[in-house]
């Protein structure tokens, strides 16, 4: 890893050093991705980070480009982290959401994209709550697609920028014991973490109660912990979820107090973890639900604003990628 400090122009031929063609025409799930993949995605996605550090942060890699965020569910830090890197990067982007689309007027989501495709974007990204949404519109649009998150499937960008916060915060995401914790049934996030981890090297623990936790949840390499202090006994990184409470049509838990009792991670719990432990959170919270101010924003362990950091950067780094292989002609046109 090379995070050292680099000015001007240095960090512009750090990335084009680190120029990657993306293995296939949509970012989809990070199930496809395979570790020199995952590492070339980090490396550039790290230069990039130098690069946002500086006062001039736009660069032409994606000029003339045209990038179009396609968002159907409500999203801050995602949908402006796309944005900006798509700006920054020198495409021209566009967002669009579903109050200010036709699609209030009935309008379906493959005709939505369809009318989209026909305006010649290159790079779709998509937030949809129905799992399998972005993997749909792959098929049917000729341009990139990007999941942004579909249900309760896959987040692969957000995995992708955890790894990074974890390869620059411990120099290495192998051999780290991570703690995913909380709603990993209805967590996309969860379920891109899991795999991306697992492929870089890192032991994962799911930790939640039994009504949280996915039934096939024991058969995904990982063990399962359902008690938060056993759960977080020697772990090197707490990764939070949000209770995702818009996901439940029941009650999955008593009341969100009692659920702070028992699975809100505070300073007592956090003690059973490794010295030099750090905790992450996707975003957005539920302070007193899942997780205490206190150690939320306690810079000594938190990296929850350095992930936001990370973001654009490995946003960045994934809209470059699979620029190249449009910039590369026809032998890119394959999924
Ligand atoms: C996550 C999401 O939308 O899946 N948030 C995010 O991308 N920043 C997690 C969540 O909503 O809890």
């Amino acid at each position: 890893m090379d995070s050292a400090p680099r000015d001007g122009s240095d960090i512009e031929q750090l990335i084009a050093e680190r120029a990657f063609r993306f293995p296939s025409r949509h970012f989809l799930s990070v199930a496809k991705l395979t570790r020199p993949d995952a590492d070339a995605l980090l490396n550039l996605a790290d230069a990039f980070v130098g690069l946002n550090r500086r006062p001039e942060k736009k660069i032409s890699t994606l000029r003339g480009h045209t990038l179009v965020n396609l968002f159907f569910e409500a999203s801050t830090r995602t949908q402006s982290s796309f944005e900006l890197a798509g700006k920054r990067l020198g495409a021209d982007t566009v967002n669009m959401s579903p109050r200010t689309s036709s699609m209030t007027k009935g309008e379906t989501l493959i005709d939505t994209a369809m009318t989209l495709n026909a305006m010649k974007p290159d790079i779709l990204i998509v937030r949809h709550s129905a799992s399998g949404a972005a993997d749909l519109l792959a098929q049917k649009v000729s341009c990139s697609v990007v999941n942004a998150g579909d249900g309760g499937h896959e987040h692969p960008t957000q995995a992708l920028l955890d790894a990074l916060t974890l390869r620059r915060a411990f120099g290495d995401v192998a051999g780290l014991t991570v703690a995913i914790c909380g709603d990993v049934l209805h967590s996309r996030v969860a379920r891109s973490n899991v795999g991306l981890l697992q492929l870089l090297g890192a032991h994962v623990r799911l930790v939640g109660p039994p009504t949280l936790m996915p039934s096939g949840a024991a058969d995904w390499g990982v063990e399962v912990f359902h008690d938060m202090k056993a759960g977080l006994r020697d772990v090197d990184v707490v990764m939070m979820l949000r209770l995702q409470l818009e996901r439940m049509d029941g009650a999955f838990v008593p009341s969100t107090r009692e659920y702070f009792r028992y699975w809100g991670l505070d300073a007592e719990k956090l003690a059973y973890a490794r010295p030099g432990v750090k905790v992450m959170h996707p975003g957005p919270m539920n302070r007193g639900v899942e997780i205490d101010s206190g150690v939320a924003d306690d810079p000594a362990v938190s990296l929850i604003q350095d992930q936001v950091e990370m973001g654009v950067a490995a946003r960045m780094a994934v809209l470059a990628s699979l620029a190249a292989r449009l910039d590369n002609g026809p032998a890119a046109g394959g999924v």
